[in-house]
């Protein structure tokens, strides 16, 4: 296993448990995004650290559940506008400044999560 990922330099599955958990928080108080996020977000955020395990170079978690991720398919049902990627990445930001992160890897993820969000959109506003 490769040494240098960034699943290891940000310190593996205690950061990324601590990134989803306070990350929902926000998301669930989002006037953008609650609306099209289930009330319970248990298992959300459960995926979305199994994913970004293996986005980050860490285990495949979430592929050995539920097969290829297929990102953008799996958000088609849902209204992505610009406002809700911005509203995510505004979310994702303060949760990143939130923890005791080194600059440059709260940078490259940062990096990371803006195409991937971007990528997501599927409506204009
Ligand atoms: C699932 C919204 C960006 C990863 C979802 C769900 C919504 C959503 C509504 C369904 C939640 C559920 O049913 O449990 C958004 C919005 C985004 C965005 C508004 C703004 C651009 C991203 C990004 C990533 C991501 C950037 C990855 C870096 C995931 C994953 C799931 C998910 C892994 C679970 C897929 C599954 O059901 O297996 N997202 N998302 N999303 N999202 Fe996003």
């Amino acid at each position: 296993t490769p040494e240098n990922t960034l699943y290891i330099r940000m310190g593996g599955e205690a950061t990324l448990q601590k990134l989803v958990t306070l990350f929902y928080d926000k998301v669930a108080k989002h006037p953008d995004l609650a609306p099209i996020f289930p009330d319970d977000l248990t298992l959300t955020a459960e995926k979305q650290y199994k994913f970004l395990s293996q986005f980050f170079g860490g285990p495949p978690l979430y592929s050995q559940e539920y097969g290829h991720p297929m990102l953008r398919a799996r958000h088609l049902p849902f209204e992505i506008t610009p406002t809700r990627a911005k509203a995510w990445l505004a979310c994702m930001h303060e949760t990143l400044d939130q923890m005791e992160l080194d600059k440059q890897v709260k940078d490259e993820m940062l990096s990371r999560f803006t195409t991937t969000a971007y990528h997501m959109m599927n409506t204009p506003e």
